[in-house]
Parts: structure tokens; sequence; C-alpha cells
């Protein structure tokens, strides 16, 4: 199978200024981090808040250069689309433009992601009208057959955000996403703002759309056991890196990286927990990501941490079942 997106070593510094930064300080947000995603896979990524998350996918998308001044990226980030590998943090702006409908996202809250002053026909035409050569006619066609999609009444065509519910309104931004027939769809918590029954009936759209348009998927989320619902690969990150990936039947049913061991444990699904053979308590907060650990980044909370672990810090190696992981002590 061949890989969408290829990220290498990409590491990711806001500046000084930045929020909760004093004058002078750097804020290492994402750390050396090297994954890949391969056509037609879900793969969620996973971790407590401020682990780099929504800044790991947003450099994927090429985002981050815009509204934060000074950050500083390095590493490669390779978008594989119409037969051609684009170095996308050093492509002209211009062509990134041409490139941003094959990777599209979908926020946190839909309330602010939808314009007020747009109908929802308007909201899902804009991409079509940006990327593709669609007439009137076509773009209206096109939107109303993605309101059924997304499981919407073709009458909310003519209606504004502010007379639709949450759930409408994540659905609505999920057609408009799927408006330019992306090859990636980025989701950064797009379940987070709404209520528990909504969020089951968006994870069965997600499934259902991913189905229906071999999406390549990639969803983030600090819960689990969505994650393990949706997705087919799983990373776990942790202060910037990754420290397990691998398949989500793999590593969430029987996790090998102690941090990994220590997140499951504290998932609120009695289902979940009756699989688990050991409970670890994740204790105490994750460090500032301005003063990191010198060695294994989780080593001030790691309930197995050795004086090595403070010293030298692990890389994510594979294991004997192709899944990989960042600690000295991993044992397949
Ligand atoms: N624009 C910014 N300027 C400075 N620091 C930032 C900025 N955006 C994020 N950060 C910091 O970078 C770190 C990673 O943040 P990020 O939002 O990527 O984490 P996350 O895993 O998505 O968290 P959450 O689950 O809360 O959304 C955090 O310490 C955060 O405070
Ligand atoms: S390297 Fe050490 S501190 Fe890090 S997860 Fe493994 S045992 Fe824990
Ligand atoms: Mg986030």
């Amino acid at each position: 199978m061949n890989n969408v997106i290829e990220i290498s070593d990409l590491t990711v510094v806001y500046p000084s200024g930045g929020r909760r930064l004093f004058a002078g300080e750097k804020l290492t947000a994402v750390d050396n981090v090297t994954l890949s995603v391969e056509e037609g896979v879900s793969l969620g990524i996973a971790g407590e808040s401020g682990s780099g998350k929504s800044t790991l996918v947003k450099a994927a998308g090429n985002l981050l250069k815009f509204g934060n001044p000074g950050v500083n990226i390095t590493g490669k980030i390779f978008l594989n689309t119409d037969g051609k590998k684009h170095d996308i943090l050093n492509i002209p702006g211009g062509k990134m433009k041409e490139l941003r409908k094959h990777v599209q996202f979908i926020f946190q809250d839909p309330n602010s992601s939808l314009n007020p002053r747009l109908t929802v026909g308007e909201i899902i035409e804009e991409p079509l009208r940006y990327f593709s050569a669609c007439g009137k006619t076509e773009r209206k066609e096109k939107a109303l057959k993605l309101l059924g999609m997304t499981g919407l009444e073709e009458d909310l065509y003519s209606r504004y955000p502010h007379e639709l519910s949450g759930g409408q309104k994540q659905r609505i931004g999920i057609a408009r996403a799927l408006a330019p027939e992306p090859k990636v769809l980025i989701a950064d918590e797009p379940l987070s703002s709404l209520d528990v029954s909504v969020q089951a009936q968006i994870i069965g759209l997600f499934k259902k759309l991913k189905d229906e348009f071999n999406l390549t998927l990639i969803f983030v989320s600090h819960d689990l056991s969505v994650v393990e619902n949706l997705c087919n690969e799983v990373a776990v990150m942790y202060l910037g890196k990754i420290l397990e990936q691998g398949k989500c039947s793999a590593v969430l049913s029987s996790p090998k990286n102690p941090y990994t061991k220590a997140l499951i444990s504290s998932v609120p699904v009695p289902e979940y927990r009756a699989e688990r053979k050991e409970r670890t308590v994740l204790q105490g907060d994750i460090p500032s990501p301005v003063n990191r650990p010198a060695g294994c980044v989780f080593c001030t909370r790691c309930p197995v941490a050795a004086d090595l672990c403070f010293k030298t810090p692990p890389d994510l190696q594979p294991l004997e079942d192709g899944r990989l992981s960042a600690c000295h002590f991993t044992q397949s």
C-alpha cells in the first residue's frame, strides 16, 4: 500500500510570546516525530492534553505557519498525491493552496468553524468554488448529495448555522471537508463539544463515510474507546513524542509501553477494564514542555523508571509483532 503522508524527524517549537510562555522560553510541542499513514488507513492519535496531538496534525496539513508567527518547524512532511511526492513544508504558497484540497480538516468546535453569515449550502459549496471547476448547478447538486450522505435533510441547504443543533453543525463540517474529495481527512477532537448520544451518531457517520470513500483518516482523540471503535491504527503521544504505535487491536488490548498501559488503565469504561490484567495509576501532571526531562519523556511519572531512563531517551523501536514502542524495557 502507498503512504499518503510521510512525516520524518518533525520537531515543532513555539517561540517566546506564545501561550503561557515567558520571554525567551521555547516550547517543544512535537519532538522528532516520524510517522507514515497508508492509504485507506484510519490512524488515531491519542494522549493526554498538551501531548502535542493538535500541533502534530496541524503540521501534517501545513497549517501551523498561519497564526503562529515565529514557530520553528524542522523535519520533512511529504504528501503523496497526483502520482507525486510533495515536500509540503518547502513548497511555494500558491502550490500549497492547490494541495489543500487533498488534506481537509474537521475541527473540535463546529460553532466557531462554520461562518455564521453563510447558508449551509454556501458553506458546503465554498471548497467546490475554490478547488473545482464546477458550475453553480453542479455545485448545488453536489452539496445536496453531501447533505444526504452526512445524514441531513436537503431542506437545511438554505438554513444558517445558528438554526442548527451541535450534531447537525458537525455533520455540515464533515460535508464541507468531504466536498473537494480529499485524500486525507484530519479530524481533531471532533466529538468533544457534542452530547454523548450525538457523539455515538457522529462516530457511526465517520465509520460509514470511511468505507464509502475509502478515506485515509487521522483522528485525534483523548478517548481511547473512540479510537478503538473507529481506527485500525493508533499512535500514543506524550510530551511531543510517540511512545507506542501500531494496530489498535494489539496496542489497546495488550499495550507494551508503560505510558500506554497507564493511559488505558485510566479509561473509565468497565468492559475495557475487565480485560486488563494489571492496573497502573497515572499520577501527577504531564511536565512542562518548556523544561522537558533529559532522558525518557515519561520518566517523571513512570512506575518502572530506572536510572537509565533519567539519562538516555529511548528510541521508538519495532517489537516482534510489528508495533513500535519507545521504552528501554519494553518486552515483546
Ligand atoms: N500557539 C501556541 N503557542 C505556544 N504554545 C502552544 C501553542 N499551541 C499549543 N501550544 C502548546 O504546545 C503543547 C502541545 O499543545 P497541543 O495543543 O498540540 O496539544 P494537544 O495534545 O492537542 O492537547 P489537547 O488535548 O488539550 O488539545 C502544549 O503545551 C500547548 O500549551
Ligand atoms: S524508558 Fe523508562 S521511564 Fe520511559 S517508559 Fe520505559 S521504563 Fe518508563
Ligand atoms: Mg488538541
